[in-house]
């Protein structure tokens, strides 16, 4: 190693490797931390970039992961610097976590490239903070690695497990229809989340989780190991051992994350039945990275890959059993050994390609990740849609949905936002029926600032008392991975951006058709334009001012992956020049 390091000029020595004013000012501030002067000479420094924070109960235990990942840092030779940035918290932000992802991106990237580090270590948990974390790094490109916080121990519920945000739907309908008291309902609180860690579901943060070990950014099993399990923090420990050598080897994300891993990253994605997010927070991360990714990829790379990860939503089992049975290299395993995936020499952080990682990854229960002769689902890969009713795509879950129901025509029943859909739904009187389509509108990035997870609207009560459990429903929202049903989502353009879901009225009849990747509204071209060209400008109240107007006038539609416009792409990590 030794013959590498030399050939590897420290970005860190920019601040702290001259004898000179502006060495002596940068390395004695740090000093007053107590560090000693031969700590800046010629070691790596390692951000630790935290997305710790209270407010984040899943990642509320990362203090205790960076001081893990600390540990091998300084095993390695390295010298370590942790840092918070801004941490976007799923269960208490408002009005939605995603309208502040790319505010922690952009965070990040400066966090980075502003600061005197060689490499980072990215401490993520909670859906955004995967994709947040993962786009900044990409745009600085230097050596990073991916630590997740981890899934929460299985819930439990008067002696059976439950999943997390999949019960809070289910009980809630129950108690809709009657099935469940209130008393029942609010008594399930404590036990489902009841340790550290991030929803226990194949929700969007297990999802991300995947998706960053699929794209080789982070050790093997980072994705499933329990949040509280001591190998958790064993594999932070390896992680910050690795990192220091990843500087030596300039190890850079831009020769992780090609074409290659975002394809095998797709295709894992549905044998694990995950999260729609996942289609927009991958093209978020590859348009930083400079990788073309479009919406046909997943159906080009996807389609007729067999789900077989049991697990809820779509299944039957948790995170936890998912770890014991095997974890995400127990999949690609799976998966490698019929070619379903496709890229075996893609690289990975340890040095290796994700397959000689993954091929004798041993699989401990058959009933948590299928043999593909008996999969959950024959083709898990997300759909993708379009037509008149979106012309830049939609998309769907298959394994999450109910198959009859996949192709589907029906009458409207129209909700213009997500109040007017409360309000509506409960009205004992609305002309709705099972065969109904119930369309939201005005729910996408610039109309519900941030594309809320509103587009699994509840069904409504006179039917669920009917024992409707499923209808199909069209948006422009996103939907939570712990959510489940016959869900279009992710219309583009949005109604608020002038695409055509702003015009379907009440009546009108709409087309799914999964098979063939189309949603159509069935009226003519003339009456379409006709209405288009009627339809009244809208404007998102409230959003006038602040880091709201900014979003709105600068995010991106959901198929460009709700980015800004303004950060996609790579802006590398040259060192800004002295301030004094
Ligand atoms: Fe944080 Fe689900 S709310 S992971």
């Amino acid at each position: 190693m030794s013959e590498t390091k030399k050939k590897v000029a420290l970005r860190s020595a920019e601040w702290f490797g001259t004898q000179d004013k502006n060495g002596f000012m940068y390395r004695s501030w740090m000093k007053n931390q107590g560090i000693p002067d031969h700590e800046f000479q010629g070691k790596p420094i390692i951000g630790i970039c935290n997305t710790w924070s209270e407010l984040t109960p899943c990642n509320a235990h990362f203090r205790k992961l960076a001081e893990h990942v600390k540990r091998g840092i300084l095993e390695a030779g390295g010298f370590p610097v942790e840092f918070p940035v801004f941490s976007s918290g799923e269960s208490n932000l408002r009005p939605t976590a995603m309208l502040t992802r790319n505010l922690a991106a952009m965070d990040v990237e400066e966090s980075i490239r502003g600061n005197p580090m060689d490499a980072v270590v990215l401490l993520v948990g909670c859906d955004k903070t995967t994709p947040a974390l993962l786009m900044g790094a990409a745009s600085c490109d230097i050596p990073a690695i991916v630590v997740s916080g981890g899934p929460m121990l299985n819930g439990k519920l008067n002696g059976k497990s439950i999943g997390s945000g999949t019960a809070v739907w289910q009980l809630h309908e129950q108690v809709k229809g009657g099935e469940i008291s209130m008393h029942d309902f609010l008594a399930a609180e404590a036990g489902h989340s009841r340790s550290a860690g991030t929803c226990n579901t194949m929700g969007t943060a297990s999802t991300m989780a995947c998706m960053a070990e699929a794209l080789g950014t982070t050790l093997p099993h980072n994705a499933a190991i329990p949040a509280v399990d001591a190998r958790r923090y064993v594999l932070a420990h390896m992680s910050g051992m690795r990192i220091v050598d990843m500087v030596w080897e300039d190890l850079r994300l831009s020769k992780i994350l090609t074409k290659e891993a975002f394809e095998n990253a797709i295709r894992v994605n549905a044998a694990i039945g995950g999260s729609t997010n996942a289609v927009i927070h991958l093209k978020a991360i590859a348009g930083r990275i400079g990788v073309p990714l479009e919406l046909e990829d997943w159906t080009r790379v996807g389609k007729g890959t067999p789900t077989v990860v049991d697990l809820l939503p779509s299944g039957r089992f948790l995170m936890e059993e998912f770890y014991y049975a095997g974890g995400l290299p127990g999949v690609i395993r799976r998966l490698g050994e019929s070619d379903l995936v496709m890229h075996k020499n893609a690289l990975t952080v340890n040095g290796k390609s994700l397959w000689d990682n993954c091929k004798d990854a041993p699989i401990y229960d058959d009933e948590v990740i299928r043999p593909l002769t008996k999969p959950l689902l024959d083709d898990g890969g997300i759909c993708i849609l379009r037509g008149n009713l979106a012309p830049r795509g939609a998309v769907l879950k298959p394994s999450a949905a109910t198959p009859e129901l996949m192709q589907h025509r029906g009458k409207a029943v129209v909700f213009e936002n997500f109040e007017h859909y409360k309000e509506r739904i409960m009205d004992p009187d609305l002309d709705v029926d099972k065969d109904s389509v119930l369309v939201m509108k005005n729910c996408g990035p610039k109309g519900y600032p941030g594309m809320a997870e509103v587009g699994n609207m509840g069904l409504p009560p006179k039917l669920l008392a009917q024992g409707v459990k499923d209808m199909v429903r069209i948006s422009d929202a996103r939907m939570s991975g712990t959510a489940y049903g016959t869900v279009v989502l992710h219309v583009a353009p949005e109604a608020m951006a002038g695409g055509p879901l702003g015009i379907v009225r009440d009546g009108d009849y709409v087309e799914l058709d999964c098979a063939n990747g189309k949603l159509n509204l069935d009226i003519s071209d003339a009456e379409m334009a006709q209405r288009l060209a009627a339809r009244a400008e809208e404007h998102v109240e409230g959003a006038k001012s602040g880091y709201q107007q900014l979003y709105i006038n600068h995010v991106l539609q959901a198929d460009e992956g709700c980015d800004f416009d303004f950060l996609v792409g790579m802006r590398g990590s040259k060192v800004p020049k002295h301030s004094h």
